[in-house]
């Protein structure tokens, strides 16, 4: 790893920034981070790459060299329109795979081939086949977080966004069943909705999991709740239902940062992954986020020094079959339409 020197004029380019960040980096910290930062400025500005970061980024990466940064959703549909050459993409792998899928002419770089996702690991495009036989006629809506050879056997996408509202519109279409894979817990949330909502529809469950979301309990929000008395919690569908019904708030990760940005409740709480928390605290100075998160090991993977260093080898490049990207174009773009 190339060391770069921490200078007067990057002390004073950063400077602005060091002041959004500091409650989180010591002035020590900074000095190793910063001059990542400029570098990776000037060197995607020369190479005409963009930085695509997830609202799980650590700060320095999210803040200091995120060019568009939001949900899944939010970066598949910025991924299409973007003019760069380059697409660094700053989450994990099928985040990449999307970009690519959607933008085959441009170089898709991953700065951690292994930044992946339990929920992606959790199905493979054999297992959905087979399941498929099981449940004949019924359509496949699979979660953006699936290898390119996943989507290539579904027939729509949906995220956390908006999967309430692609099974509401398969519903609306005639569908009676649909299968929804690979997050059992997303699936029984938008279930339940249906429910609610009078819709006549079943959703068909393969029981994969997101090893961070699984983690919370609804103990966890009841004794947050009496710990710091009148706080907005927020949680994620990739959560447990029992802990969504403890909630106050759900959404995906940019639906939950709209929430905290229009309502700005005094405390808040968000049963997410932790750099979202601080992220939006760098935003919202007057909410003060407190409370629990889990990490993600898979985001935890992208770091400044790695960015670095895939923008200087323009490397390692997500390569996607064009025919299995032809095939798995399909449900993304539905999904874009749908929602
Ligand atoms: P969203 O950003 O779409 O809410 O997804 C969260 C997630 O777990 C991505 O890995
Ligand atoms: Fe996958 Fe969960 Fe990590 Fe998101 S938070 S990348 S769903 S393991």
């Amino acid at each position: 790893m190339t060391s770069l020197k921490y200078t007067d004029e990057i002390a004073q380019e950063t400077a602005a920034l060091y002041e959004k960040l500091q409650p989180q980096f010591s002035h020590e910290r900074w000095e190793d981070l910063a001059p990542y930062i400029v570098e990776i400025n000037r060197l995607k500005k020369e190479k005409n790459a963009v930085i695509l970061a997830h609202n799980y980024m650590t700060s320095d990466v999210f803040y200091g060299v995120g060019d568009i940064v939001g949900d899944s959703l939010g970066l598949a549909r910025m991924a299409a329109q973007s003019d760069a050459d380059m697409i660094i993409q700053a989450g994990v792998h099928f985040m990449a795979e999307t970009s690519k899928i959607l933008c085959p002419e441009k170089k898709v770089i991953m700065p951690d081939m292994e930044a992946g996702c339990s929920l992606a690991e959790g199905i493979t495009a054999e297992e959905l086949r087979a399941f498929k036989a099981k449940h004949p006629g019924a359509p496949v809506v699979t979660y953006v977080n699936t290898t390119a050879d996943v989507k290539a056997e579904s027939d729509v996408c949906c995220t956390s966004s908006n999967a309430y509202k692609i099974i509401e519109g398969l519903a609306n279409e005639g569908h009676k069943r649909i299968i929804m894979a690979p997050d059992q817990y997303l699936a029984k949330n938008v279930a339940i909705e249906a429910k609610k909502n009078g819709l006549d529809v079943e959703i068909i469950i393969w029981e994969g999991s997101c090893i961070v979301h699984e983690r919370f309990t609804p103990q966890d929000v009841k004794d947050l709740r009496a710990e710091h008395g009148n706080v907005v919690v927020l949680a994620h569908p990739e959560c447990p239902p029992e802990v969504m019904a403890e909630a106050d708030y759900t959404g995906s990760t940019a639906q939950m940062d709209d929430f905290i940005k229009t309502n700005q409740p005094k405390k808040a709480i968000l049963m997410t992954e932790c750099s979202m928390s601080d992220n939006i605290a760098v935003a919202n100075p007057d909410v003060e986020m407190v409370g629990t998160c889990q990490m993600c090991p898979f985001m935890k993977r992208i770091t400044l020094p790695k960015i670095l260093k895939a923008l200087q080898s323009e490397g390692p490049e997500v390569i996607v079959d064009p025919a299995i990207a032809e095939r798995a174009r399909h449900p993304i773009e539905r999904m874009l339409k749908m929602s």
